[in-house]
């Protein structure tokens, strides 16, 4: 049986700025959180490798995109450095930002490759973050000045544009679970740097529809479905929770315009509520985006909570649910995670009934593997299983497609092997392996895959 998508299909990788160009600080960039946590935090980094490492995108660019049409990407996401292109957040442009970001784009069009641009991964440039980041609303004004800045360079070229990439993200890793600086643990806070970032992208949504630029403007979500243990009430009170903090809070606001109320219910109860005003939730409500990016690595299953918290600590969503271990799960070991390809059709379903059958497309889902190097064999990695992952996702998706769902593309994560937030280069992602010691880059036996799936419109 051969599993097919449609000719217009978008096929290619994401990358993000921080993850991909390289070297801390060059070229008249100015510093970010990650180049100031790679020098301040160093032991938080996997092996202590920094942002200084990656995979150097901004020396490499135009052999990268070349690689790229070696295997019949049509697309590419990747980020622009807020930090690169205005070094202190606020004011003054780097020229040779603005030289580098509109060859890449042009040297993208150029090989046939659509340009997906994100505005911001993670790296808030650190002189806004010395005011506070997001918990400070001058700095919304400020990413709404940069947003209109990318749109005036570049949207003349740019079709597709995203404000954020995983917005629930800086808030609760640098906020809530102490995994991204500033390594704050406080629940309130987290929940005003969430609802801060939400006016940020709605903002910036809007100067977009003022510009009257021809392109789509959206944002990338990621999505961890949430299954429960049982159908008991507990265990499905802990669902219900799990789902309304990580996910139905941000979704709801930017499909919906809307916050849940039961959100709110629950924050007033325990006096978590972030000030939020009533031209806050106006701007929500008036906001509507055309794409959606969903990021999709793993289900989340939850039980009812086995211990009551401890009211003394720090109020966190993990009051409510415990994470389950189903047995037999099938696990990707590497990550600690569960691989679960049906989540992608389950999310795709849940966008079509909820959520208006919005135009989407996968903007994240791929495996990390640790040892990869393991798998070399005659100078090429053998990695099926990434192959086998990447078919099972397809197969549900287009499922999903079949019964209506408005899926517009897939992008693996990601093209390179790339730096990863905390991990560093623990696990590998790539179409490309990248050799550490020689920065030399070579294509894995699914890149290959992927390029015949691309020119196929999919496999069999
Ligand atoms: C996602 C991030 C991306 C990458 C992958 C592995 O959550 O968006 O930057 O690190 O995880």
């Amino acid at each position: 049986m051969k599993v097919e998508f449609p000719k217009t299909f978008f096929w290619g990788a994401a990358s993000s700025a921080t993850q991909a160009e390289g070297r801390l600080v060059d070229d008249g960039k100015g510093e970010n959180i990650w180049d100031y946590a790679s020098k301040e935090y160093n032991h938080r980094f996997y092996d202590g490798v920094t942002t200084e490492n990656t995979s150097l995108f901004y020396r490499d660019y135009q052999q990268d995109i070349q690689k790229m049409q070696d295997i019949s990407f049509n697309s590419f996401r990747t980020s622009l450095s807020w930090s690169r292109l205005i070094p202190n957040g606020t004011g003054e442009v780097n020229p040779k930002a603005v030289k580098f970001y509109n060859h890449m784009i042009d040297e993208l069009i150029a090989k046939g490759v659509e340009p997906f641009i994100n505005l911001y991964h993670f790296d808030m440039p650190m002189a806004l973050q010395e005011k506070g980041g997001f918990e400070n609303k001058e700095v919304i004004q400020a990413y709404k000045q940069y947003a209109e800045t990318c749109f005036e360079l570049f949207g003349d070229r740019v079709n597709y544009w995203f404000t954020f990439n995983e917005p629930m993200i800086p808030a609760e890793a640098g906020y809530l679970h102490d995994r991204h600086y500033p390594y704050v643990v406080d629940f309130k806070r987290a929940a005003m740097v969430l609802h801060n970032i939400i006016l940020a992208h709605c903002e910036a949504v809007n100067v977009y529809r003022e510009m009257k630029l021809a392109g789509k403007i959206g944002i990338i979500m990621d999505v961890i479905p949430v299954y429960p243990r049982s159908q008991n009430p507990a265990d499905l009170y802990a669902a219900e929770m799990a789902d309304l903090f990580y996910t139905k809070s941000v979704n709801d606001a930017i499909l919906k315009g809307q916050y849940p109320a039961r959100l709110k219910e629950v924050l007033e109860e325990y006096d978590q509520l972030p000030e939020v005003t009533e031209a806050d939730l106006a701007l929500i409500s008036a906001t509507s985006i055309d794409l959606l990016g969903i990021n999709y690595y793993r289900p989340r299953r939850v039980k009812a909570k086995e211990c009551l918290p401890n009211p003394d600590g720090v109020f966190s969503p993990e009051w409510f649910f415990d994470e389950y271990v189903m047995p037999g799960r099938r696990m990707n070991t590497s990550r600690g995670i569960e691989i679960y390809p049906k989540g992608i059709y389950d999310i795709a379903k849940k966008i079509q009934t909820e959520y208006g059958n919005i135009d989407w497309f996968v903007s994240e889902n791929g495996i990390g593997i640790e040892g990869e190097e393991a798998f070399i064999e005659e100078g090429m990695v053998q990695d099926d299983y990434r192959i086998d992952f990447l078919k099972e996702h397809l197969t549900y998706l287009n499922q999903a497609m079949k019964e209506g769902s408005n899926c517009l593309g897939y992008h693996m994560w990601t093209f390179v092997d790339c730096w990863s937030w905390g991990n560093a280069y623990k696990n590998r992602y790539g179409f490309y392996r990248l050799n550490l010691a020689t920065g030399e880059k070579s294509v894995k036996k699914s890149g290959v895959w992927f390029k015949e799936t691309i020119e196929n419109n999919g496999f069999d």
